[in-house]
């Protein structure tokens, strides 16, 4: 294992690289000079293979171990930041306008590129490891991209971890979960067709001003009525657009209806698409209208593994120790899109703390530097109980 001076001094450099990427903020797949940079670095450490372009700008580095044959653990972090106005007045502050690190990837970035230096330079491990540098968590579902494009099995991995920064969490804490953690989320609009007409003569018409009102009410009951309710579930209708504010005697010829649904179990989701569907297609029918519905399937429940989030808070609490640690943080109706790749192989996303700073996707927020070595830590913790087992 590196020394712990060492890790500290490459956690001193990850902090300039980290107050590098926060300045030049890039958004989904479009991240060529966060992905040029990331991959400069790898190269520079002597990683064994260092792969770009997957998913368009998604890196991967492998780094083998010098203990023989072993498994390959896959580390993984996102590199993108949002479509928001940056309001911190730090010097490091963004200097592209409307775009900014407002959910603190640039430090998650940092972070595994550290692990990195420290793996390639100490290669005291059995198999490799593949350290995932991933686009598009922000709404563009880079990491499914990258698993379409073979991400897990051209480099044979067997187990994938994830690690998020979460504001109000001590700096120097983690936090996880086994089973459900984060939400799943779905999205949609029904466009509702009646039949226009006179607001005077309404029974000439088929409202569908009348048949949104009804779908938005009736779609409350899949939280209320259809789902057990020791199941979370959001149902939040958003969205509702129709007629003319200067056409007031005007019933219109359709009316638009939009939301989300959020769950923390894959069956409750499937069932609450379908009750969806029921309540839209007979509301509509109900009243001779016709309803059109655009499904947008968001991100899956983050499903932690429960033997791998076991190995997850192990190496946590080697770093911090076990107070530190929260096993059974609360579940968030938050998306996260690592969901992906925990459908496809066990492991485990973890949260590190990241102090009293603002949330995230505030204009405020900053990654807190300071996490970056506990960071760095927990990566090689992990490693070195996966990939050294005797
Ligand atoms: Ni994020």
């Amino acid at each position: 294992m590196t020394s712990a001076d060492n890790i500290e001094a490459i956690a001193k450099e990850a902090k300039v690289w980290r107050q590098t990427l926060h300045q030049h903020p890039e958004l989904l797949f479009d991240l060529p000079k966060t992905s040029a940079f990331v991959a400069e670095k790898l190269r520079e450490f002597g990683c064994d293979e260092v792969v770009t372009g997957i998913a368009t700008s998604g890196v991967v580095a492998v780094i083998n171990g010098t203990r023989g044959p072993g498994g390959s653990i896959g580390l993984r972090c996102d590199m993108d930041a949002l479509p928001m106005s940056e309001q911190t007045n730090l010097p490091y502050a963004s200097r592209i306008p409307n775009m900014m690190h407002a959910c603190g990837h640039d430090g998650h970035t940092a972070m595994l590129l550290a692990t990195a230096k420290c793996l390639a330079a100490d290669r005291d491990f059995a198999g490799r490891v593949v350290l995932i540098f991933q686009p598009a968590e922000e709404g563009g579902g880079g990491a499914r991209v990258m698993i379409e494009e073979g991400l897990l099995e051209r480099f044979g991995i067997d187990e994938v971890y994830g690690m998020h920064n979460e504001p109000g969490l001590p700096v120097g804490s983690f936090a996880t979960r086994s089973g459900a953690f984060m939400a799943g989320g779905d999205r949609f609009v029904v466009t509702i067709t009646g039949k226009g007409g006179h607001a005077a003569s309404p029974h000439k018409t088929h409202d569908p001003v009348v048949v949104a009102s009804h779908m938005v009410s009736a779609l409350q009951t899949i939280a209320s009525r259809s789902t057990d309710p020791f199941d979370p579930i959001v149902v939040s209708i958003t969205y509702i657009n129709g007629g003319n504010d200067r056409a007031l005697n005007v019933i219109p010829d359709t009316v638009q209806v939009g939301g989300t649904i959020r769950t923390m179990n894959p069956a409750v989701r499937k069932a609450a698409e379908q009750r969806f569907r029921e309540i839209v297609s007979t509301t509509a029918a109900l009243f001779s209208s016709e309803a059109r519905i655009d499904w947008r399937p968001g991100y899956p429940v983050v499903v932690n593994d429960p033997a791998k989030t076991s190995a997850a808070i192990a190496a946590a609490e080697a770093v911090v120790g076990d107070g530190a640690v929260n096993a059974t943080y609360a579940q968030s109706m938050g998306s996260e899109d690592f969901a992906y790749m925990l459908e496809q192989r066990p492991g485990a996303m973890i949260l590190i703390g990241n102090g009293d700073s603002q949330y995230l996707h505030h204009p405020g927020f900053d990654f807190n530097d300071e996490a970056i070595p506990y960071g760095v830590k927990y990566w090689l913790s992990l490693v070195d109980r996966q990939l050294n087992k005797t």
